[in-house]
């Protein structure tokens, strides 16, 4: 009797020190989406946000060659940079490619590609080089275009003249006359675009300090309302993937030319999720220093730079977002840092490690997410994943982005979910941690595939991915193509949970 009354006691003390909603909220395995280019944009989902921008094709991280039309050569930077620009390559490829640094509208930086920027020589002779290391008036030109294809262009330094070929070997800024654009004109380049990015540095950059605002702060308002949250939730979807920027930390003042906001934003998705039964995972998707180049890690211009001097202050993005959401009922996981690649992975690790014991601090229980490195096999965490509790390994898969699924048809790709996918993901699965197909879509490469194939290639991976143990998260909710919106496949009939 006594202790039939303690146990009760224990019981009810139990009961009442958990919240009430998490009692009700969903647990792993996870059926969720992305909110993919919401508070972190990728041009590429929907073009029309960078549509405002002048020059738009003129971003951070764009990739220009230059020919000089007079002596019809690509300019390259010597060795890669270092020394002086020369005008002597038939073809363009790594030392012949600038990645582009946008000032304003049209001002630019040329980097290149051992990282240095060209400018003005100090020696007084106008020469162009590449040495300095970080820019300033002398790496500073403005780029006066000619309409016309192929686009043309002149370049004016800080000194008020213009760049000119002199010779295969020398290229200076002391042009002053106009042109009519002849080819033979020693001022005149042609300008080759061979890489774009577009992701929010490049959005934010792109419209500058007085648009940026405004542009953003629509875009996040209307983009993902609580109405999504009902659709989600009544069509069977019970978390949210919510990919965010390092300087959501730093909000609602954080470093140009980012721009306040997305924190706002964040909180209510969380309030969202939990009046409709789900789950927030917070998933730190650009680093600052970007851990993998693309579009959507924040990158100013494609460069992997994220590394050890890196450890601190990611960690301490993860510390204000365990902090703030710590103990929000609707918190499903957080994902201390998505897709890196082309990073050391020792680095990669002791990140991992301290991030983990950020959390920590803040929760005894939240489950830690960890993404897979993209360059390495899916099975390369496990074992340093066993000195940690409640952590879950992410692994994304899509059938693109490889030559291997080139030629493949419909049936060979249900047969790549339904064997190398199921081997890969068990091999996952049967750690001590839990197993998360953070990404995947129902798009592939086969062209012209009917609506039944692709109900039966949709299905094969949620046969497939529903046995990952935390769960998987479609990319994404909504895009501009339609395979790639799970909020259209659901109201077309492609895709039912
Ligand atoms: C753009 O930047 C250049 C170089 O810093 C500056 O001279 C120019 O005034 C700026 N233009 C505008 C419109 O801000």
């Amino acid at each position: 009797m006594e202790y039939r009354n303690y146990y009760l006691s224990f019981l009810l003390a139990l009961f009442l020190s958990c919240p009430y909603s998490s009692l009700l909220a969903q647990n792993p395995p996870y059926k969720a989406v992305n909110l993919g280019n919401w508070l972190l944009a990728e041009g590429w989902m929907k073009p029309s946000l960078f549509e405002g921008i002048v020059n738009k094709d003129l971003l951070d991280g764009t990739q220009v060659q230059l020919m000089s039309t007079k002596f019809q050569k690509y300019l390259a930077a010597d060795n890669g940079g270092g020394a002086g620009i020369v005008a002597n390559r038939d073809s363009a490829s790594g030392w012949e490619t600038f990645p582009l640094w946008r000032v304003n509208d049209t001002y630019f930086n040329f980097r290149v590609f051992n990282k240095q920027f060209m400018g003005i020589n100090n020696q007084g002779d106008n020469k162009i080089v590449a040495v300095s290391n970080s820019p300033s008036n002398q790496e500073t030109f403005q780029i006066i275009r000619n309409s016309g294809d192929p686009l043309k262009i002149r370049i004016k330094a800080s000194n008020g003249l213009y760049w000119q070929v002199r010779s295969e070997t020398l290229v200076t800024a002391d042009y002053g006359q106009g042109t009519s654009w002849e080819e033979s004109d020693p001022s005149v380049f042609r300008m080759k675009i061979v890489r774009t990015l577009e992701g929010e540095y490049q959005l934010t950059n792109g419209y500058g300090p007085d648009k940026a605002p405004q542009v953003l702060r629509d875009h996040w308002n209307s983009y993902i309302t609580e109405d999504d949250f009902t659709f989600m939730s009544q069509n069977g979807l019970n978390a949210v993937r919510i990919p965010v920027g390092w300087w959501i930390a730093q909000d609602p003042n954080p470093p140009k030319p980012f721009v306040g906001g997305s924190l706002a934003a964040l909180d209510n998705a969380f309030t969202w999720a939990q009046i409709h039964g789900m789950k927030v995972i917070v998933d730190l998707h650009a680093v600052e220093g970007s851990q993998n180049g693309n579009d959507h890690s924040g990158t100013r211009d494609g460069f992997i730079e994220w590394g050890e001097s890196y450890i601190p202050q990611t960690v301490s993005v993860i510390d204000f977002l365990a902090k703030r959401y710590g103990n929000r009922p609707s918190l499903g996981g957080i994902e201390l840092m998505n897709e890196p690649q082309g990073v050391n992975l020792d680095s990669l690790k002791k990140y991992y490690k301290e991030a983990y014991d950020a959390v920590r601090k803040y929760n005894p229980n939240a489950y830690v997410i960890m993404s897979n490195p993209l360059d390495a096999d899916s099975k390369v965490l496990l074992s340093f994943v066993t000195g940690f509790n409640k952590v879950v390994l992410d692994v994304h898969y899509y059938n693109l982005y490889s030559d291997k699924f080139t030629n493949m048809n419909v049936q060979q790709n249900i047969d790549y979910i339904n064997n190398e996918r199921a081997s890969d993901l068990s091999g996952v699965s049967s750690t001590n941690a839990l197993s998360f197909v953070g990404e995947w879509t129902d798009e592939f490469l086969v062209q012209g595939a009917s609506m039944q194939d692709y109900q039966r290639y949709g299905q094969a991976q949620l046969d497939v991915y529903s046995r990952a143990t935390f769960g998987w998260a479609y990319w994404a909710y909504k895009c501009q193509y339609n395979h790639w919106s799970l909020k259209w496949m659901i109201e077309n009939g492609y895709i039912k949970l």
